[in-house]
C-alpha cells in the first residue's frame, strides 16, 4: 500500500496514487520505478550525482545485518515504538498508524518493524473481533510505513523486501510528506535533520532515534587505529531546539565475528571503511575471528510545543 500522507516535492501539495505514478493537483507526476519504489528528490536539490550510501556500502549492509547479528537492536526498536504508538489505535481506529524511517538503508529495521506492528494489529483485531464485536472487522489499512533514503541504490535494495511499505528516494532534510502528519519517526544511525523532522512530525508524535555508543565496535577501532578515540553521538545537542527527550535504553551486548567475511563487511558498512588508515585496514584483513562489543542507544523525543 502506498501512503496517503505523501506530499509533492515540488509544490507540497497532496500526491494520489494512480495507475503506478504519483501525481498533485498541479500536475507534476513522479512514476513509480519497476523495483516498485518512488523517485521524491529532484535533481536540482542533489548535491552529488549519487548522494547517500553508494552500492558496495549498501550491498556490505545488506550481508551483515542479514547475519542477525544487530537483532537485538531491532528488537529493542520495535519494542519501544509498539510502546510509543497509539494503541487504541492500533486496535479500533479506520485512519492510520503513520511511521516515516529516515535514512532506511536497505531497510533491515524499517521491514522489521513493520513486520512486528503488523503482527500486533492483526492480534488486536483477533482479540477485538472475538471479545465484542462477533462480527469480522472490514478490511482495515491501519498501518502506512514509509522508509526514506538519499540513496537510490539503498531504496532499490530495500524495496525488494516489502511491497506494502512505501519506499522513497528522499532528503531527510526536506521530507515529502504533509506537515504534522507522521505519528512516529524513527531515524537509525543517520545524520539529525532536526527542522525536516519536526515538520514532518504529527505535534503529539514521538522521535525515536538510534545512535552509537562509547564502546560501540571499540574491539574493531583498536585494531584499525593506534590512537582510538572517544566516539559517541549525543542526539539531545543536535536536537533541543526543537525536541525534549522523553526516554532512553541502552542495548549493549557482546558478539564474536566468525569469519573475514563478516568482519569485512561490518567494516565496509561503516565510515571506518574510508577513514582507518591503511596499516589498520590489512590487520583487521588478517583476522577470521574478533569479539565485538555493540553498544547503541534507543532516545525517545518530542516535539517541544510551539505557540502559534
Ligand atoms: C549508516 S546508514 C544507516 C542505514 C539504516 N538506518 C541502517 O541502520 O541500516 C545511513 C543512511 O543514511 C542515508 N542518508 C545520508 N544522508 C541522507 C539524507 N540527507 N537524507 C536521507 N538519507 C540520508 C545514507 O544513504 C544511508 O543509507
Amino acid at each position: 500500500m502506498t501512503s496517503t500522507t505523501l506530499s509533492c516535492p515540488t509544490c507540497a501539495t497532496p500526491l494520489t496514487l494512480s495507475d503506478k505514478s504519483l501525481s498533485c493537483s498541479n500536475n507534476h507526476c513522479f512514476d513509480q520505478a519497476k523495483q516498485g519504489y518512488f523517485n521524491l528528490l529532484l535533481s536540482n536539490k542533489k548535491k552529488s550525482k549519487q548522494p547517500g550510501d553508494n552500492a558496495e556500502m549498501v550491498a556490505a549492509r545488506h550481508v551483515f545485518l542479514e547475519t542477525g547479528i544487530y537483532q537485538p537492536i531491532s528488537d529493542a526498536l520495535n519494542q519501544v515504538c509498539r510502546e510509543h504508538l497509539p494503541t487504541t489505535k492500533l486496535a479500533t481506529s479506520q485512519s492510520a498508524n503513520t511511521i516515516l524511517d529516515i535514512g532506511c538503508g536497505e531497510g533491515y529495521y524499517t521491514n522489521r518493524l513493520w513486520q512486528a506492528l503488523a503482527d500486533q494489529e492483526q492480534a488486536s483485531e483477533e482479540c477485538t473481533y472475538q471479545d465484542y464485536t462477533g462480527q469480522k472487522p472490514a478490511n482495515k489499512n491501519t498501518l502506512e510505513l514509509i522508509g526514506l533514503d538519499i540513496s537510490k541504490d539503498a531504496i532499490r535494495f530495500a524495496a525488494k523486501r516489502n511491497k506494502d511499505i512505501t519506499w522513497i528516494v528522499a532528503s531527510g532534510a526536506e521530507i515529502p510528506v504533509s506537515p504534522h502528519s507522521q505519528q512516529l519517526i524513527t531515524c537509525l544511525f543517520t545524520r539529525l535533520m532536526p527542522e525536516g523532522m519536526a515538520k514532518a512530525l504529527a505535534t503529539s508524535g514521538k522521535l525515536v532515534v538510534v545512535t552509537t555508543g562509547k564502546q560501540h565496535l571499540l574491539e574493531m577501532r583498536n585494531v584499525l587505529y593506534n590512537d582510538v578515540k572517544e566516539q559517541f553521538m549525543n542526539p539531545e545537542a543536535t536536537l533541543n531546539s526543537l525536541f525534549n527527550k522523553v526516554t532512553e535504553q541502552t542495548v549493549q551486548y557482546q558478539h564474536t565475528l566468525i569469519s573475514q567475511n563478516q568482519i569485512s563487511s561490518l567494516l565496509a558498512m561503516t565510515p571506518h571503511q574510508w577513514r582507518a588508515p591503511e596499516s589498520g585496514r590489512l590487520k583487521l584483513q588478517s583476522l577470521n575471528e574478533l569479539a565485538i562489543t555493540i553498544d547503541v542507544t534507543i532516545t525517545v523525543f518530542e516535539p517541544i510545543p510551539r505557540t502559534v
